[in-house]
């Protein structure tokens, strides 16, 4: 793989996604040895640019000196081409710069392996645009050719079906990356281990022992900013129907037939189809507004949002997986920002435990925390040291920053695009898996939509709208952790 001829074109690279994600993370692949020996990365924008400008604003995010050496070598193999995105000699230009940069890095000849990747760090109103133009004028058919795309993938089952077939119009589904930045990250991706490399996990997993599952995401921060964007889609669109359904998929589904890439997604695909669609009397809506003393605004004092906005910064839901193993558990999702912490968790409550020899402390939990400090730790009875033969709860502790020394995760961005480099699509979402992700939400938020529902007031900083633990554990029959 080391040996591939490997071109790497990033469109939209003046804008915030490349410079705080995808630049970065080349960096990072390139510093540890990990891009292709001849590697070349083009970056392409409107933005009419001198290289030195280009180079300051790409590095403005790395955590490197710009002047050290490696990254004075990095900035050695990235150019830069400014181009409108639906001007044909702009592409044209372009393709005349990857046909340049290939041959300067010792092209042998049009037998040889060859790799681009077109990485469109882009708003998704000119994907079709750009991939036409890509198709038309740049595209080379004598090599291997991926194109990594990223959210939002429209805005309901419909839109999303429409661009899913004009992008199928002009590539192969095994050439499209979805990215799902989640399924980049360390505990995402330990989920499989965790489930099928341990003998303990699997036997207990199912209705018979588990109660619900919850799992959360909490931001501390609000949309500031960012308002403009956030107005059109709200925590349902931005992080519900993708990163924390993408979850939902790998802890719910069955074992995988093999590790290959076809048959994960074949699992994850399935059991999405099993899940019923949300109903909007599972459903709690929440939007933040200022803080009493004023230090923190609301979500409608951001210029960018409406006055009058009804959209959601915080939600709750419920959802059933209707199949053998899971009837009858319910899953919570919560999502929310401006809340009072950083925080996402993935909580597997058991049921209690059906005999009567000790009274009832807590049930058993096992939780995967995903962020801030990745770890996994299962809360476990054990009868109190000492003297007293008391229970006490407790809990069997792996928490990575302490049990592995010089610990370093790599940014979600980075396994993703190594991933992409090796042609693996594991770790991305398949047509028809965004297919089932919206057919799910999509009835409740065209019913959110049109019955204009109110989302309930939740001070910045809070842990959620009043009520929002009673509503949980009462939709979910049981009684939740409060996290
Ligand atoms: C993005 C959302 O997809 O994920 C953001 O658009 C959110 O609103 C972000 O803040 C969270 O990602 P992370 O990696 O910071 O947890």
């Amino acid at each position: 793989r080391h040996d591939v001829l490997t071109t790497i074109v990033v469109f939209g690279a003046s804008g915030d996604l490349a410079k705080k994600k995808t630049y970065p993370a080349l960096f990072h692949l390139f510093q540890q040895g990990l891009l292709p020996k001849r590697t070349s990365i083009i970056g392409y924008a409107r933005t009419q640019m001198e290289r030195p400008n280009f180079l300051e604003r790409v590095t403005s995010y790395f955590k490197e000196d710009p002047e050290s050496p490696d990254v004075q070598r990095f900035l050695g193999i990235c150019a830069y081409v400014s181009g409108k995105y639906d001007v044909d000699a702009d592409f044209q230009r372009l393709r005349g710069e990857i046909d340049s940069n290939e041959q300067a890095m010792g092209k042998r000849d049009s037998a040889e392996e060859r790799v681009h990747i077109y990485y469109l760090a882009l708003p998704p109103s000119v994907f079709v645009t750009v991939g036409d133009q890509v198709r038309r004028n740049v595209y080379d058919g004598t090599c291997t050719n991926r194109v990594v795309i990223e959210k939002p993938f429209g805005h309901d089952l419909e839109s999303s079906r429409v661009l899913s077939r004009e992008i199928g119009e002009l590539f192969d589904e095994d050439e499209i990356y979805r990215i799902d930045h989640y399924l980049g990250k360390e505990m995402v991706k330990n989920i499989l281990a965790l489930r099928f490399a341990n003998v303990f996990y699997e036997a207990v997993w199912n209705r018979h022992y588990i109660s619900n599952v919850q799992i959360t995401f909490k931001e501390p921060f609000g949309t500031e900013g960012r308002g403009g964007y956030f107005d059109e889609f709200g925590i349902i669109r931005d992080v519900m129907q993708n990163h924390l359904l993408q979850v939902l998929s790998i802890v719910a589904m069955h074992q995988p037939k093999s590790l290959r890439s076809e048959d994960i997604r074949d699992r994850k695909t399935e059991v999405l189809r099993r899940i019923l669609p949300i109903q909007l009397e599972d459903t709690l809506l929440g939007q933040y507004v200022g803080t009493r003393d004023g230090s923190k605004p609301g979500y409608k004092d951001d210029d960018t949002v409406p006055k009058d906005s009804m959209t959601a910064t915080f939600a709750q839901c419920v959802l059933h997986v209707d199949n053998d193993r899971w009837r009858g558990v319910p899953w919570v999702m919560k999502a929310g920002k401006a809340l009072d912490e950083a925080k996402m968790t993935i909580r597997i409550q058991f049921r209690d435990m059906p005999n009567a020899l000790f009274p009832k402390l807590a049930r058993n939990e096992l939780v995967l925390q995903v962020s801030p400090k990745e770890s996994v730790y299962i809360k476990t009875i054990v009868k109190e040291p000492g003297l007293s033969t008391n229970l006490a709860m407790s809990e069997l502790d792996l928490s990575y920053h302490k049990r592995y020394q010089d610990l370093k995760i790599p940014d979600a961005y980075a396994t993703l695009i190594l991933d992409v480099l090796n042609g693996d699509h594991s770790n991305f979402v398949r047509s028809d898996e965004l297919d089932e992700a919206w057919r799910i939400f999509t009835p409740l938020l065209h019913q959110i939509e049109s019955e204009q529902v109110v989302p309930l007031p939740y001070e910045y900083g809070s842990r959620g709208p009043k009520g929002v633990d009673e509503f949980a554990t009462e939709r979910a029959g049981y009684k939740l952790s409060a996290g």
